[in-house]
């Protein structure tokens, strides 16, 4: 599946504003969890519906309600953690997972050194939540460690991807949907996604 790049005015309005260096902590903040909601509404376009009869006040109705499919949240930390409150607003009753990796700057292998899923993880529609698609690595890492723990339906939620990180997740994980605020240039040779943002963590929480 080609990424879907969700091409609001509003969401990219909103981009446009946190790629921009003078954007200060709060408002960087305020927005990414702006954004993710946006993505939320979109990445939520094929929840199952079904057919209720209720009553209004002035007849009976068949109206639609959802069918009630469960759904976890996994940010992969500590950019993500920034987009969960967004997504929590449009998904209240969603569980929330967790997951910490890095890389073994030797062996280059990812090390997990947090992981907390919902119990009932492999019943529910997953979304993974990464401001930030650049090698792809974190995230293909993240969501081999989430199937392993028996998911099936997982979708990937980020703000801005590279080229690379794009076909890096797409040929790790080809079942899993990907969702975008903009796919940008390239990544340069600092690992950096152009023209990106800068570093999204240390933005949306102020460090450095
Ligand atoms: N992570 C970030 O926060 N920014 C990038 O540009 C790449 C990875």
């Amino acid at each position: 599946m080609t990424p879907m790049i969700v091409e609001h005015p509003l969401l990219q309005h909103k981009l446009s504003i946190l790629r921009n260096k003078q954007t200060g902590t709060k408002e960087f903040r305020d927005l990414v969890g702006e954004i993710a909601t946006l993505l939320c509404y979109e990445a939520t376009r094929d929840l199952p519906m079904e057919e209720v009869e209720i009553e209004t006040p002035i007849t009976m109705a068949k109206t639609k309600v959802l069918a009630g499919r469960k759904l976890a949240l996994v940010p992969i930390l500590r950019a993500g953690m920034g987009m969960l409150d967004g997504m929590l607003t449009l998904l209240p009753a969603a569980k929330v997972g967790f997951i910490g990796l890095y890389r073994n700057e030797e062996t280059l292998q990812p090390v997990e050194y947090f992981c907390k899923l919902p119990q009932d993880i492999a019943e529910r529609d997953v979304l993974v939540l990464d401001p930030m698609l650049a090698t792809g690595g974190s995230a293909i890492d993240a969501i081999t460690q989430i199937k392993k723990h028996g998911a099936k339906r997982i979708k990937f939620i980020g703000l801005i991807a590279a080229p690379e990180g794009i076909e890096a997740l797409h040929k790790a994980h080809p079942d899993v949907d990907i969702y975008l605020g903009a796919k940008d240039d390239h990544l340069n040779e600092n690992g950096y996604i152009v023209p990106g943002l800068g570093d999204a963590g240390d933005r949306i929480y102020g460090t450095k």
